[in-house]
């Protein structure tokens, strides 16, 4: 193994886990939706579900991250979530990223055929493939991480929209058959407020929210570098602590960055370095715009705005500001 003189590491979220297992252990009943600011842990977090559910044999569960895959066609969806089961040969298995490379489900020879010269229904081959396991007693689960990526693709047939056919899927499978447990995270604010406000989704989803870490994580994270990232070149004092969390919160991303630059630069270089990347970032996106330049303004006297304070605002630039990840 190879050994790292700083390491990535995993704080608490022993909440939102409970919540997660929660969800789980009931009949399925409806889509949870995971969001949260950009780099919050979406991902780490559903990584640690899988590896902790997957060592527990009662449930069959398929993680698909959309980031990894190349989707610019119905095909693309169709390789994603269907893979025939000797396409692994020559493929190790065992290591922990692996799963997503293999798509969502395995099938046999024809059932491929059928799907890639769309002669089979692929909800259809999903919802058998459910009924097979709930019948073996295995509790399957979906995951699919970046979910808003399938936006943008459409149905061969009828061009229907492949995102809105999914959702009407898992909503089938979850709320009205109670077949399967489908966990969707996104990093696209935008997407998951669309999904929210749609009413034909309302009474079938739930929503999670997974923020930053808290202070108490964070303090207690930095305290112990050596415990959580075996670090031994060197120690952080309670002084310098709190400048990085006041400085980045509890962005577990950015917190690790500066450890990683703390080996070769003091802090307050460090410091001053992300306080000028941040700013370039904003003058960069309001640059020679006075719409945006204003809504940044109304933000920078109070950061938490409700939303009807926010009338009059042109709801495209509100949105392109959680896409650009400058608001949330
Ligand atoms: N609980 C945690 N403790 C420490 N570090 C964490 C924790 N959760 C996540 N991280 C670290 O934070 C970084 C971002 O995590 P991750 O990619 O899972 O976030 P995300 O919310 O999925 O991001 P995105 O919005 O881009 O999808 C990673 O480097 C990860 O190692
Ligand atoms: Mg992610």
């Amino acid at each position: 193994m190879i050994r790292f003189k700083i390491d990535v590491t995993f704080i608490n979220r022993e909440k939102e886990m409970a919540e997660l297992r929660n969800y789980l252990e009931g009949r399925p009943n409806s889509i949870l939706f995971l969001y949260g600011p950009k780099s919050s842990g979406k991902t780490t977090l559903m990584y640690r579900l899988f590896e902790q559910i997957e060592a527990e044999k009662r449930y069959k569960i398929n993680f698909l991250n959309l980031r990894e895959i190349f989707l610019t066609s119905y095909d693309d969806f169709i390789d994603a979530f269907f893979k025939s089961s000797n396409s692994e040969k020559g493929l190790k298995t065992g290591t922990r990223r692996q799963y997503s490379l293999f798509g969502l489900f395995k099938l046999d020879a024809f059932t491929e055929k059928m799907l890639k010269k769309h002669q089979e229904d692929p909800f259809l081959v999903m919802e058998r493939e459910f009924q097979r396991l709930a019948k073996k007693g295995i509790q399957p689960v979906i995951i699919i991480d970046e979910f808003h990526k399938l936006d943008g693709l459409y149905l061969p047939d009828k061009q229907k929209r492949l995102m809105v056919e999914l959702m009407n899927f898992f909503v089938a499978m979850t709320k009205e058959s109670h077949l399967c447990h489908v966990i969707i995270a996104s990093s696209d604010a935008f997407f998951i407020e669309q999904v929210y406000v749609d009413s034909k989704l309302r009474k079938t989803s739930k929503f999670m929210e997974l923020d930053y870490l808290e202070k108490e994580d964070v303090f207690v994270w930095l305290r112990d570098i050596k415990k959580y990232n075996q670090i031994q070149a060197y120690t952080l004092d309670e002084k310098q602590i709190e400048i990085i969390w006041n400085t980045v919160g509890g962005s577990a991303w950015e917190v690790y960055s500066i450890l990683e630059d703390l080996f070769q630069y003091p802090l307050d270089a460090v410091i001053s370095k992300i306080k000028r990347e941040k700013t370039a970032m904003i003058a960069d996106w309001t640059f020679d715009d006075a719409a945006r330049n204003s809504l940044l303004r109304y933000f920078r006297k109070q950061p938490i705005r409700k939303l009807t304070e926010l009338a009059g605002t042109d709801k495209n630039i509100l949105g392109q500001a959680v896409k650009d990840n400058i608001l949330y």
